[in-house]
């Protein structure tokens, strides 16, 4: 997700780096646009909303990452990738609502990468994106990421270079709630994956080799085909090819994996989540998928919807729950006795992943079970109702902008109002405004939009978010305020297809 082609253009706003702002002025936009009339990330206005957030009784939390060369044990299966320690996910963070988190990356890899603070409204320099509000960090480099954690919730991090994210380069950070009266008294984390690499591809090359089949004219006749006439096409160099489709989102993805992972683990050698019987639990649950959404369920079980994104719902019971790429719902629930399979779904793929829950006796389900959960009431988040607590309050929007999102598989290019993201010029809103943005889906596939730095309310139902799922054909429009000001990534949480220009700066101007 680095934008590589525009880091030129891009850089010219992040003052001060190595000689590359500043020199001959403001670059220009394709729309007359200057960066000298966007908010930058280093500007006073981004340092000031900082300051603003610091509280008085805050604590620093420090935190340790390193990205570097990792083997990791899947269960049975060992594979060469990169990770932040010797096992997926990476270290849990772990702060309170107002502490600063001050996280120091050393840099163990051969390329250069970033940490990016999923969900996060934290000050725009330390967002992590390369190219735009700060600078790669090297082989062998460090950097240091402070920033305050302001609203409580399950979050997660990881690069926001290129396809890294699908590598074992991920991690969840929780932000508790100092005045949150547990009403659970156990707390798991669940972190849904699929995976590929180290099986004999990387994500760079499915990512090649999507972009490849449609380049060079290997697949006669096919140059130009809408994703809609093919569904999915498989990542597999061979360039193998089949549909992947789902009831509830249409196309499901593009990239098949041999694996899908529950906290690191495949369905043949699951993790076991333990309680004691009747005990109320807390799961945070988290989609760190790049391709593929989980429908996720609890054999024997009703799953209560508490949070989405971090951020409190009305809260709504349910058989199963869809997550896209990018998506954390807590749930929570009070467990019978015995061992029970909980699975998830990679949604429109076949394939799932498997962990156990055990309060008691009982046989362990095997690695395929089918669960009847999976097929009752299955909720998507966007459909959920906000807390009141959270609600936005009604106000006119001053500000609407329209992304249509558009692409195809051949060639394999995803765009924003027809243009991929090295042609698009940045979504400017004004501070304090009140913003709209209208995601118009005319794919035949499903992409989760993600807005950076902002949780915004769906305009439907009022849920706050900020990773949306917009199904084929359908518009959702989405509403938050303008009040943290700097240089913001719009895209599909999709990695490939972000990778593959879907993907916008949404900008404060001056
Ligand atoms: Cu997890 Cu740009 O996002
Ligand atoms: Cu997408």
């Amino acid at each position: 997700m680095s934008p590589t082609l525009t880091r030129r253009r891009l850089l010219a706003g992040v003052a001060g780096a190595a000689g590359l702002a500043g020199a001959g002025g403001a670059a220009a936009w394709a729309g007359g646009l200057f960066d000298s009339q966007l908010v930058a990330p280093t500007a006073d206005l981004v340092a000031r909303t900082e300051a603003a957030r610091r509280r008085a009784d805050g604590r620093t939390v420090r935190v340790a990452l390193n990205p570097r060369p990792v083997t990791l044990d899947l269960g049975g299966r060992q594979v060469q990738t990169w990770g932040y320690h010797e096992s997926a996910p990476g270290p849990l963070i772990r702060a309170r609502a107002g502490d600063v988190l001050r996280v120091e990356v050393t840099n163990g890899l051969a390329a250069g990468t970033s940490v990016h603070w999923h969900g996060v409204a934290l000050r725009n320099d330390m967002d992590g994106v390369p190219g735009v509000t700060q600078q790669p960090i090297a082989a062998g480099g460090r950097h240091t990421y402070e920033f305050t954690v302001p609203d409580p919730g399950t979050y997660f991090y990881h690069p926001h270079s290129g396809v890294q994210l699908d590598r074992g380069l991920y991690g969840v950070l929780v932000v508790d709630d100092p005045h949150e009266a547990g009403r659970y008294d156990q707390e798991w984390i669940v972190v849904l994956d699929d995976w590929v690499d180290g099986t004999g591809r990387t994500p760079d090359d499915v990512l090649a080799s999507l972009q490849s089949m449609g380049g060079h004219g290997d697949m006669p006749g096919m140059a130009g085909m809408d994703h809609g006439s093919m569904g999915g096409m498989s990542g597999m160099p061979m360039g193998g090819m089949e549909t992947m489709t789902s009831p509830l989102l249409g196309g499901a993805g593009d990239v098949t994996y041999p694996h899908y992972l529950i906290n690191g683990r495949t369905p043949e050698a699951p993790v076991t989540l333990a309680a004691r019987p009747r005990q109320p639990v807390r799961i945070r649950l988290v989609n760190a998928a790049s391709d593929t959404a989980f429908r996720v369920a609890l054999g024997g079980h009703r799953l209560t919807v508490t949070h989405s994104d971090g951020f409190p719902v009305t809260p709504t019971a349910c058989d199963a729950l869809v997550l896209g790429m990018g998506e954390r719902a807590d749930v929570t629930v009070e467990l019978s006795d015995g061992v029970f399979p909980l699975v998830a779904v990679a949604e429109g793929k076949g394939g799932q992943g498997l962990a156990l829950v055990r309060t008691g006796a009982g046989s362990a389900p095997s690695a395929t079970v089918h669960l009847p959960e999976l097929d009752r009431r299955v909720l998507l988040t966007g459909g959920l109702r906000p807390a009141d607590a959270v609600r936005l309050e009604r106000r006119e929007a001053d500000r609407v902008h329209r992304l249509v999102l558009g692409g195809s598989m051949m060639p394999y290019r995803w765009t924003l109002n027809g243009a991929a993201f090295d042609k698009l010029d940045p979504l400017v809103v004004g501070q304090g405004e009140r913003v709209r943005l209208e995601f118009v889906n005319q794919t035949t596939m499903f992409h989760p939009m993600h807005v950076h730095g902002h949780t915004f309310a769906v305009a439907d139902t009022g849920v706050r978010k900020d990773t949306v799922i917009v199904v084929p054909k359908q518009t959702v429009a989405v509403e938050f305020d303008a009040t943290n000001p700097g240089q913001w990534m719009t895209h599909c949480h999709n990695i490939y297809h972000a990778e593959s220009g879907m993907m916008i700066n949404l900008a404060y101007q001056k």
